[in-house]
């Protein structure tokens, strides 16, 4: 069967740079066969021009990540025919939030330094040896399944709009040493994390999760850090206040008092920069307002259910 691939190039050499252009191939595919396997076979037998990266072809170098009909996905891992049928074509593009090196090549150094940013070994603690149990293994299973692919990167909605973000892949591997009972300096870690550009500037997208071909959830370690933070007394910062802020807010009334929240967040002065946009909301229905605010109906159930919470909680302390 013969499929039509479109390939996003860019040849950085030519007259007109890096330009983006769309070059169409038929390509022979059988059964089974890989979307790296078809990229292969064009550069081998129709165009040997086409830049991609590959390595180990087993999903576990992490190397040819691509979107593919939009979406970031593994070429190694990826197989042509039943993707075919469920787009119709095969359209495949660098990834996204990346510059572009050469065709499918993207520039993968801020990812690497992100990496080494976040100091990617473990720090011992001082006391001797630890007894490490499956349960303490289960916490940092899934960040070790990380390859490094740079996919969660590509679609971080933060990412696209500021490229200082750490980023989920970092934030998943800083959890991989937080989480873990051998590491001496999470403190230290959630500190830096929680700088700006760090952990609390995630607006939980959810795109990471959903797009990592290994399975790492690193929206599931953000949150995972966040919490360790705010155990550890790193709250002197927007996003911890922030969630301070709304838990105390469901507590009085039941619902969100974004006018009270936003107070809390960014203190007085910086609050009354907001105000146009809050009135703004009112007007739309978007926000009750901040004064004549009302309790929900049953907001003795969500005291109780506070009480329990606490209670739970003391136990366990
Ligand atoms: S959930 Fe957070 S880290 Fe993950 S992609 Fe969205 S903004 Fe980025
Ligand atoms: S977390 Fe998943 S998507 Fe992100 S780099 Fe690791 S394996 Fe790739
Ligand atoms: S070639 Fe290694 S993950 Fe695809």
């Amino acid at each position: 069967m013969k499929i039509r691939f479109k390939i996003r190039r860019c040849d950085p050499s030519s007259r007109e740079g890096c330009e983006p252009y769309i070059q169409a191939y038929n390509v022979e595919v059988s059964e089974g066969m890989t979307v790296l396997e078809a990229l292969i076979k064009i550069a081998d037998e129709d165009d040997p021009t086409l830049a991609f990266r590959r390595s180990c072809r087993s999903a576990i170098c992490g190397s040819c990540a691509m979107n593919i009909n939009g979406f970031p996905k593994l070429a190694c891992n990826t197989q042509v025919i039943p993707e075919y049928r469920k787009r119709g074509e095969i359209f495949i593009e660098p990834l996204a939030n990346h510059t572009v090196i050469r065709d499918l090549i993207v520039d993968l150094t801020p990812f690497w330094k992100k990496m080494e940013k976040i100091t990617p070994y473990l720090i011992p603690r001082e006391e001797g040896s630890i007894r490490v149990t499956k349960e303490d293994e289960r916490e940092i299973d899934r960040v070790q399944r990380c390859i490094m692919c740079a996919s969660c990167n590509s679609v971080c909605s933060t990412l696209e709009v500021d490229r200082q973000f750490i980023g989920p892949s970092a934030l998943a591997k800083s959890w991989r040493f937080v989480g873990d009972v051998r590491e001496g300096g999470s403190k230290r870690r959630l500190e830096r994390l929680s700088e700006e550009h760090g952990l609390w500037d995630c607006v939980r997208c959810v795109h990471c999760t959903e797009f990592c071909p290994k399975g790492v959830e690193p929206l599931r370690a953000i949150e995972r850090l966040r919490c360790r933070a705010m155990e550890e007394g790193i709250v002197d910062n927007e996003g911890a206040k922030h969630v301070d802020a709304m838990v105390d807010s469901v507590r009085r009334v039941g619902r969100l008092d974004e006018a009270a929240m936003t107070f809390r967040t960014l203190g007085f002065l910086r609050s009354l920069g907001m105000i146009p946009f809050g009135i703004k909301m009112e007007i739309h229905g978007k926000m009750p307002h901040p004064i004549i605010f009302p309790k929900i109906e049953g907001i003795d159930e969500v005291k109780h259910i506070y009480r329990a919470r606490e209670r739970e909680k003391e136990k366990k302390d």
